[in-house]
């Protein structure tokens, strides 16, 4: 039987490139599916027709061919046609929609990352997302050596990036958790899987419990 939420709720995934936030969250996708809750799991940029060939603008473009204000309003666009196609619909349908990033990757990687005004990118968030915040977000924790040596060969534009810029976004993260304890849960991604895993649900299931019926 589908088991009812009060409504709609928002779960969304960070950490550094290579950190496992795409594993585990098509884990926690199929394991709420098969306790009964409807889930809508996504990912930015993408999943609807303008953000996969702004995804593709973003990561296939040469290096250096996107200042780093293009990049920052290219994702901002994407993300403003995801929630208003994607996100918002499944939440008032009363789903969970689980996201494989979200408006702190922007603040990590166009903030800390490129050097651009985190001010102006809250603005630019709160703009592209007409204020939709998440309820809970998972911040997956892994040192850079780690997040590096995991990471598959053919980089993308974002990913040939070096150590340096990693750190700061890893920092950026960090900082982005202490700023909003109720939000974001830091999650140790260095464990392995299954670990990481239960240190999720432990952190979901009282969150879930006070939402439903
Ligand atoms: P993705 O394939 O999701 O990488 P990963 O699986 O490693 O997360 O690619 C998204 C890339 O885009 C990633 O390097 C982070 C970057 N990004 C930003 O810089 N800003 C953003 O707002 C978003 C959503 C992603």
């Amino acid at each position: 039987m589908d088991k009812k939420l009060n409504k709609g709720v928002f779960i969304t995934f960070e950490g550094i490139d290579g950190c496992g936030k795409s594993v585990q969250s098509r884990r926690l996708a199929a394991y709420l599916q098969k306790k009964g809750y409807k889930c809508r799991l996504t990912f930015e940029p993408g999943d609807c027709a303008l953000g996969e060939e702004l995804r593709r603008v973003l990561l296939k473009s040469p290096a250096g061919s996107l200042s780093a204000r293009t990049e920052a309003l290219l994702f901002a666009t994407a993300r403003a046609q995801h929630v208003d196609e994607v996100i918002i619909p499944a939440l008032k349908r009363g789903e969970i929609v689980i996201c494989d990033r979200f408006i702190d990757s922007t603040i990590a990687y166009q903030g800390a990352g490129r050097g651009l005004d985190i001010k102006f990118l809250q603005a630019l968030n709160a703009f592209a997302t007409d204020g939709l915040e998440p309820d809970l977000t998972f911040v997956l924790r892994v040192s850079v050596a780690t997040s590096l040596g995991r990471r598959k060969q053919d980089f993308d534009r974002i990913e040939e990036e070096g150590k340096v810029f990693f750190s700061l976004i890893a920092d950026a993260y960090s900082l982005l958790a202490e700023q909003n304890p109720q939000r974001i849960k830091v999650i140790d991604g260095e464990a392995d899987e299954d670990k990481v895993f239960a240190q999720i649900c432990q952190k979901l299931e009282p969150f879930l419990a006070s939402e439903g019926e």
